[in-house]
């Protein structure tokens, strides 16, 4: 049996968690920050790192306590090395070389990303390699053939903003506050989403990558209007994005027949009119469709202790001099697109 600890600080979540090679999560915890960030309406990265300094040590006291082991008992530390904001990704980080150094055991620095993308493989021990992937969170929008540990190719990423940061974007307009993805799909449920005409960016183009910018314009703009319900444009942007991922993941099934499963992860895909709709999609194509649970798709420790023992079973394991990284792309020979070094 393989015991790790994962750390989590690369945005607004601190997290910790105790997980198994036999996928028994021991205990997990995970520490939001709405309140702190909510009065700015989008995470403020110096208040963001405090709060990880402040709650990381007690999480993981409550973890190593809930399972009933010590640091003695588990064979690595997995902390989350980038990509993030900075500042939180240096306490994760700094926290899980310290604990390694001082119990003497490996250190395995993962990619935020990697965390994601391996999810899916923590809830379903059926999921096997290589899997089509549509990675959608606050900062990343892709889709990636998952061909194993370690080993990414990049098929589609966005050339403007991700489709979490679309939702977030437009929470605000609408005055939901933030986060925004969650509030955005409750209202929406109470509206039309043939109400308001909106753009659907690249839809249909032969080029494989994602946009949600002009969505995002196109919907400041309704807002400004003013005639329009707000529920209805909650719908009709949200209807906007589902058409445009099923769109895009569409021309990414036909060019990857050897996909063994369609898989989603990230915040995004704790969206149940998303989910719905790439269920369809994946019955289409005849493959099945796997999503983490809602808690697992969103920032957590388990999936970064999940990433450590995929990478810990490999022999991927790192110097305690790793460096933290703010970009981190998991296909590092993928070609940057029209806008690249506005997400990796
Ligand atoms: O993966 P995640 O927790 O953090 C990042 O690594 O970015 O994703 C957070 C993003 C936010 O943009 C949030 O608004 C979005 O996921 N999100 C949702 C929903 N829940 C979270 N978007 C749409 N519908 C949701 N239910
Ligand atoms: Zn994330």
């Amino acid at each position: 049996m393989t015991l790790i600890l994962g750390l989590e600080s690369s945005c607004d979540e601190t997290a910790a968690a105790l997980v198994d090679n036999g996928r028994r999560i021991w205990a997990q915890r995970v520490s939001g920050q709405e309140v702190d960030h909510a009065p700015y309406g989008g995470v403020v990265p110096e208040i963001a790192a405090r709060a990880h300094v402040d709650r990381l040590t007690p999480l993981i006291e409550d973890v190593f306590a809930e399972a009933g082991v010590k640091l003695a008992d588990i064979d690595a530390i997995a902390a989350t090395a980038g990509p993030g904001l900075i500042g939180g990704v240096m306490v994760g980080l700094v926290t899980g070389k310290a604990l390694a150094h001082a119990a003497g055991k490996p250190l395995i620095a993962v990619n935020h990303l990697e965390g994601h993308a391996l999810s899916p493989r923590l809830a379903d021990p059926d999921l096997r390699f290589p899997y089509l992937l549509l990675l959608v969170s606050g900062g990343h929008c892709q889709l990636l053939l998952v061909r194993g540990v370690d080993d990414y190719r990049r098929l589609a990423t966005t050339i403007d903003d991700a489709a979490g940061e679309a939702f977030d974007k437009t929470a605000k307009l609408l005055g939901l506050g933030y986060p925004g993805g969650p509030a955005v799909e409750h209202l929406a449920r109470e509206g039309d989403p043939t109400a308001v005409p909106l753009p659907r960016p690249l839809l249909g183009s032969g080029e494989p990558h994602f946009s949600f910018a002009g969505l995002k314009s196109a919907v400041a703009r309704a807002a400004s209007e003013a005639v329009h319900r707000p529920a209805d444009l909650a719908a009709s942007f949200q209807q906007a994005v589902i058409d445009c991922l099923v769109d895009r993941s569409r021309r990414a099934l036909n060019a990857c027949p050897q996909a063994t499963a369609f898989v989603v992860a990230g915040g995004v895909a704790a969206n149940e009119p998303i989910r719905a709709a790439l269920t369809a999609l994946a019955a289409n194509f005849d493959k099945p469709f796997v999503a983490p649970p809602l808690w697992l798709c969103t920032d957590n420790g388990a999936m970064i202790a999940w990433a450590g023992v995929e990478r810990f079973a490999a022999g991927l394991i790192d110097d305690l001099d790793v460096a933290a990284r703010p970009r981190w792309p998991l296909d590092p020979s993928a070609e940057a697109v029209r806008g690249a070094g506005v997400k990796a």
